[in-house]
């Protein structure tokens, strides 16, 4: 280095806002820079050739020793950061200003040999209180974002909770409205088979004189016109009909409790592997009153294979399908019911000849309370939580409709869950 540029690099030291001092290898001040004159008070010359410690009692002895034999024994470059109690020398670092609140001394001590190859250390001293309060900033916020996210997730574990209940109570409320219904179609086979029942209790009274008789009777011609008198030949086929029509009677009521019970599993939430198809018919054996005065159900299953799901939940969302096909006909119309299968995906469709869904109305048709029907009837809630569980079943809805001509939904099922719904085997 020539002349020109020492002069150069001494007073850009003079200048850096970052205190400077020379120590040698004894540890006595040999320089320091105006930054440290100006932020101790003290002059450099009363300092030269002094023990740093004598010059800044305040300095926390035990530590910069260790540092010093750090950087003296191994030759090491030791940045070390001074909280505001115990910095290594009370520096305000704001020479012409107020001291900052709250300062973070950062020193960096290492050695170096002079031109004449002497051992010599280097201790530089700056404010990295900017530094440090920024980083509080970000650790604050940091804090701040996480206790955020778990007030989110606590507030989505209560939206998903508030779903589920008002899933529940949309499937009771189903339940509810089809119960009437339910009693009509019990109450029809139950009254014809309690009359069949009395009739038969008559013939049998009939029948048991005519046995009687057989012991009592003075002659075969009287028994015979007991016989004729009774309408003998009449109660034997009548008795036959009576018994047939009422053995329908019950399996008729048997069937709608057995697809009432099937179709009220509302706790059920494991997903296995079903017949959509026997759930289809044992939702149109809950819903058939409400559908059979509205329209005929035309079937048109095609080859699917069994499926993974929950199905109870298909099974309820065919029914919203079902019973908005049958509100939806202004006169006796048709509801076909379609099934299919492509590949990996089933799907399922109901089709109806109602009145059909205005082409700006059919994004709203999910939305929950959406409802064009009278209070009492419509919930608005039916598709939305259709698409919520076709959602959780990783498919998807279609509609499409003709205003005056019907309206078709199409649900589409994959046959396979993904596997991390296969390892839970529960429904999140
Ligand atoms: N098959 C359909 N034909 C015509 N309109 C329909 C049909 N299905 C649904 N909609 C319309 O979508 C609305 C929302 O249906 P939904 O969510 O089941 O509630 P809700 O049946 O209780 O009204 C219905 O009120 C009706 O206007
Ligand atoms: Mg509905």
């Amino acid at each position: 280095m020539d002349d020109s540029q020492s002069n150069l690099a001494s007073a850009l030291i003079e200048h850096l806002d970052i205190g400077v001092i020379i120590l040698d290898a004894e540890l006595r001040i040999q320089y320091w820079n105006e930054f440290i004159s100006q932020c101790a008070g003290k002059a450099l010359e009363h300092a030269r050739q002094q023990p740093l410690i004598q010059i800044f009692p305040e300095a926390d002895t035990p530590h910069l020793s260790k540092i010093l034999a750090q950087a003296r024994d191994h030759g090491l470059h030791v940045i070390t950061q001074w909280r505001e109690s115990s910095h290594l020398i009370h520096l305000p670092y704001m020479p012409s200003g107020q001291p900052a609140p709250s300062v973070l001394q950062s020193s960096l001590l290492f050695p170096f040999n002079d031109l004449n190859g002497q051992q010599c250390f280097a201790l530089l001293l700056y404010d990295t209180s900017e530094f440090a309060r920024s980083n509080e900033q970000l650790d604050a916020a940091l804090k701040a974002l996480s206790s955020k996210q778990i007030d989110q997730a606590q507030l989505i574990k209560k939206l998903e909770t508030a779903n589920t209940q008002l899933m529940q109570s949309e499937k009771l409320a189903a339940i509810g409205q089809l119960a009437a219904g339910v009693a009509h179609e019990i109450n029809n086979p139950i009254g014809y088979v309690f009359s069949n029942l009395k009739t038969l209790a008559s013939y049998v009274q009939d029948l048991l004189r005519i046995i009687d008789t057989v012991d009592t009777a003075a002659s075969l011609d009287e028994l015979r016109q007991l016989k004729r008198s009774l309408e003998y030949d009449y109660i034997r086929s009548d008795v036959e009909a009576l018994i047939n029509e009422s053995e329908d009677g019950i399996d008729r009521v048997k069937k709608i409790i057995t697809a009432l019970k099937d179709f009220s599993h509302i706790e059920e939430e494991e997903f296995r592997l079903a017949d959509l198809h026997r759930g289809l018919d044992t939702t149109l054996n809950v819903v058939n009153n409400e559908l059979k005065y509205k329209a005929e159900v035309v079937k048109e299953y095609g080859e699917i294979p069994e499926l993974e799901c929950i199905p109870s939940q298909i099974n309820q969302v065919m029914m919203n399908l079902l019973v908005n096909a049958a509100h939806a006909m202004d006169k006796f119309g048709r509801i076909t019911l379609r099934s299919g299968h492509e590949v990996d995906w089933v799907w399922l469709e109901v089709e109806d000849t109602g009145k059909g869904i205005e082409p700006h109305l059919l994004n709203r048709i999910y939305e929950p309370f959406y409802t064009t029907k009278p209070v009492g009837k419509g919930t608005g809630l039916g598709l939305s939580l259709s698409y919520n569980i076709v959602q959780k079943h990783h498919g998807r809805i279609e509609v499409s409709s003709v205003l005056g001509k019907g309206t078709r939904f199409r649900i589409w099922l994959p046959v396979c869950q993904p596997l991390a719904v296969q390892l839970g085997g529960v429904a999140s």
